[in-house]
């Protein structure tokens, strides 16, 4: 038996399990009071209501002979996509057809799996610091070489610092696919309009593919930031876009999302245009067992006019916890980022600390967790991320422990 020699030599563990790991050790040495949890970016609050009730209604219609459903249609129920395209797109002016959506079980799979549209040759480039799933997905299928100090041999990383303001420089010697999250995951930074237009420009005049998760859409407060890359003229000819139920309505759970892959995107291949969405689709009919019935019924629900209302309050909720982070932070000296159209506050390390000292000395010392910037990429050290995804008593008390313990 030939094993997969680049998953065999993958790091030990994917960071948040790295993390809870750690935690868990911690907590055997019995801490002094209860460790607040601002690592991963799990949420917290219950479904709401409607949602809650839409999900229980269409379980129980399981039960009965006429609401009995079966295997799920490969890319999602037409009445979620019709859901997705009114309610989500319409709004912004972006023009979707049902045919152009693909219903999943979360923007982590899809941002994982996307990748097998390329060659296996393909030139990827992400930012950095940056969510490890996209590196991980490319690494364990060979596509990115060996490992090197802080990297891998065919990985281009493209630095995203408070000092260029979070926006990379674009590669002349453009790649095949570039992995974006805006709302950004980790640093909780946005792109512009006018700076995804030159990302877009360049994606285009490059042939480069732009992989766009915007998970964390629903947390955009600011007018100058799009909700989706498809409001970018040209966006259409050069990206997919990754989105989710998981942080606005609280799918963590529940597990639903979606995928937008344009009719006109393409590629060609030994002489003739090969559609991405055709590929995407062939490949979901083999690989997918689709989503459950409750489970789009329920995240239809939570499009609609009550649930939009609700789920908006989950949001705000959550916004309200990144102000209080980071508001009490900076107050206190500590340069902090993001948490305006994000759930994500982005922090310098106090004392010049490493990233993995800071997250050793904020559990011991504040029985806090959070998640060290340099697990996000070389980037990402001296720096360090706090979730929003918490009650307004333990985050007010989290950044109350930190700001006593730094
Ligand atoms: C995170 O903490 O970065 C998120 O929980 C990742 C995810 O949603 O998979």
């Amino acid at each position: 038996m030939r094993i997969n020699r680049y998953l065999a030599g993958m790091n030990k563990a994917y960071l948040f399990a790295e993390i809870a790991n750690k935690v868990a050790d911690y907590v055997k040495e019995q801490p002094p009071r209860e460790i607040i949890r601002l690592g991963i970016g799990d949420v917290t609050r219950p479904l709401t209501p409607h949602v809650a009730q839409a999900f229980a209604d269409s379980a129980l219609k399981m039960g009965t002979p006429e609401g009995f459903h079966g295997y799920p249609p490969y890319e999602g129920y037409d009445f979620l996509l019709d859901a997705i395209i009114k309610n989500e797109y319409a709004p912004l002016g972006v023009t979707l057809g049902r045919d152009e959506i693909f219903v999943s079980d979360g923007a982590k799979s899809d941002t994982g799996n996307i990748q097998e549209l390329l060659s296996a040759d393909a030139k990827i480039a992400v930012t950095d610091p940056v969510y490890p799933v996209y590196v991980d997905s490319n690494a364990m299928v060979g596509r990115l070489g060996g490992k090197t100090e802080g990297g891998y041999e065919r990985l281009t990383t493209l630095p995203c610092t408070a000092e260029n303001g979070f926006m990379p420089a674009l590669p002349e010697n453009a790649p095949d696919a570039v992995y974006l999250c805006s709302p950004n995951n980790p640093t909780g930074t946005a792109f512009t309009y006018a700076q995804l237009k030159t990302i877009v420009d360049w994606a285009k005049a490059h042939g480069t593919l732009i992989i766009y998760d915007s998970a964390y859409k629903a947390y955009i407060t600011e007018k100058d930031v799009p909700h989706s890359i498809f409001e970018i003229e040209g966006a259409r000819d050069c990206a997919v876009e990754c989105c989710s139920f998981s942080k606005n309505a609280g799918f963590t759970g529940v597990r639903c999302a979606y995928t937008v892959i344009p009719r006109e995107l393409s590629a060609e291949l030994d002489g003739r245009l090969v559609r991405l969405n055709d590929l995407w689709r062939r490949r979901s009919e083999s690989r997918s067992n689709g989503v459950s019935f409750p489970v789009q019924c329920a995240a239809a629900a939570s499009l609609d006019e009550i649930g939009r209302r609700e789920t908006q309050g989950l949001v705000n909720g959550y916004l309200a916890n990144a102000r209080v982070i980071r508001e009490g932070l900076t107050k206190a000296g500590i340069a902090c980022y993001g948490g305006v159209n994000s759930p994500y506050v982005w922090l310098k390390t106090p004392g010049k600390l490493s990233s993995w000292e800071f997250f050793d000395a904020l559990l011991r010392r504040a029985q806090v967790v959070g998640t060290p910037g340099a697990g996000f990429g070389a980037a990402g050290e001296g720096y360090f991320r706090l979730t929003a995804f918490n009650s307004p008593e333990k985050t007010a008390e989290a950044v109350e422990r930190i700001v006593k313990a730094f």
